[in-house]
């Protein structure tokens, strides 16, 4: 089995067919690896329309992850898995459940966790110090960092990082068989459904315990376990990829590493660069379309599958000329690795700002980082990243 095609295999480059569809038709008919056909959207201004218009292109109609050939879910089954989870709705209800969170990810809200944050990045660097080295960049730091950072802000126990880490694994795992992942997303919201039990009682001042607090009326046990799920994957699976692939991409360009550690000002931009040209999320959520609806140069009917590629929009040379090169001194605006519109990534604040923390922290630290082997790439997964990266300094 191959991984489908807008996965990448390895390395940091998505695959030459995703980029010459681009260039040729930009919106093609594809098959699945499960065998089903979809629409794959691979130029930069297609992506940013099928993301701007959740009233043609929706969420909430993509039937939950099952086995091949096993009954649809009932309707209380369907909405008990869809509960909570921001990136299986659309607007309106999408805009009840995002109301009462944003006020939690916004920037200045982010300036405060900063100094822990600082200690959490900075505790990491006095371990590996003193163990290493060699150290193992994704299991010494890239994951602990984020997995801790999240686990405060939700109010779940860090202690608890093995089992929440390993079903993540599974469920963002797409060479696993369907029923594999759908078990352990279930898992997933058995564990956070048992907090949820105990926050109900006893609200913390953690962003679960505020959700309590605050909306514990309008929203049902369900709904919370979505978010909780939802917000504990997604903060800490796809900021560790980009902390282990960054470093890898930057020991990779060794100017773009030296100017980055010599000039820390640029750190915005390097981090933004970074999103950009490393796009981790193989793509958006899959959508289903809701009407009729012209895209590029194609027409697409009701009720078909549609996956964006945020990987070859953000190599599009229309968002950027030479978008196959690293440049930390670009201005790149507008790419699409955190999504666009309404499903926006919510923990973009956090994530950029634990990465505009960590990169230079980890370069001051180890002026010699250096690869002690070879880092070994996962393919066949939602979100590309690397399951270990051998270093030393
Ligand atoms: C949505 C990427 C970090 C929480 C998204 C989407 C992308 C993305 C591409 C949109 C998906 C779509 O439209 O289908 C990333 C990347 C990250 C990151 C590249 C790290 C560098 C985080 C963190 C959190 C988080 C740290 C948690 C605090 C979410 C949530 C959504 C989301 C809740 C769904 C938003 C909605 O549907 O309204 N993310 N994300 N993400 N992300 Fe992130």
């Amino acid at each position: 089995m191959s991984p489908p095609l807008h996965m990448r295999r390895d390395g940091f480059h998505p695959v030459p067919e995703l980029s010459a569809l681009r260039d040729d038709e930009g919106v093609a008919r594809i098959r699945t690896m499960f065998g089903t056909d979809a629409w794959l959207v691979t130029r930069f201004e297609d992506v940013r329309t099928v993301l701007s218009h959740p009233e043609l292109f929706s969420n909430a109609l993509v039937p939950p992850l099952r086995p091949p050939g096993a009954p649809p879910p009932s309707a209380e089954e369907a909405a008990a898995m869809r509960a909570g989870n921001l990136l299986g709705s659309d607007p309106p209800e999408h805009t009840r459940l995002r109301r009462m969170l944003t006020a939690e990810f916004t920037v200045r809200r982010m300036r405060r966790l900063e100094p822990r944050v600082q200690q959490i990045v900075d505790d990491h660097l006095d371990a590996m110090e003193r163990g290493g080295p060699p150290a193992d960049l994704v299991t010494d730091f890239a994951l602990p960092v984020p997995s801790l950072v999240i686990c405060e802000l939700l109010g779940v126990p860090y202690a608890d990082r093995a089992g929440f880490q390993g079903t993540s694994k599974r469920i963002l795992d797409v060479s696993l068989p369907p029923d594999e992942r759908a078990a352990a997303a279930a898992e997933a919201r058995a564990y956070i459904a048992g907090l949820i039990k105990t926050i109900r009682h006893d609200p913390g001042e953690d962003l679960l315990g505020m959700l309590v607090r605050e909306h514990g009326d309008e929203l049902s046990d369900a709904e919370l376990t979505g978010i909780g799920t939802l917000l504990l994957l997604a903060g800490h699976e796809t900021t560790a990829n980009m902390l282990s692939l960054g470093t890898l991409a930057l020991l990779r360009h060794p100017g773009q590493l030296t100017l980055l550690r010599d000039e820390p000002d640029r750190v915005d931009a390097a981090v933004e660069e970074l999103l950009r040209w490393l796009s981790i999320v193989h793509s958006g959520t899959v959508k289903i379309t809701t009407t009729e609806v012209r895209l590029g140069d194609q027409t697409l009917g009701p009720g078909e599958t549609v996956i964006c590629s945020l990987p070859a929009a953000n190599r599009d040379p229309g968002l950027v000329p030479n978008p196959d090169d690293l440049d930390i001194r670009r201005d790149v605006i507008g790419h699409v690795a955190f999504g666009h519109g309404v499903h926006h990534c919510l923990g973009a604040p956090l994530a950029r700002m634990e990465m505009r923390i960590a990169f230079p922290a980890l370069l001051r630290r180890f002026p010699g980082l250096r690869l002690a082997g070879e880092p070994l790439f996962r393919s066949f997964t939602v979100v590309h990243g690397l399951t270990t990266m051998p270093i030393a300094w």
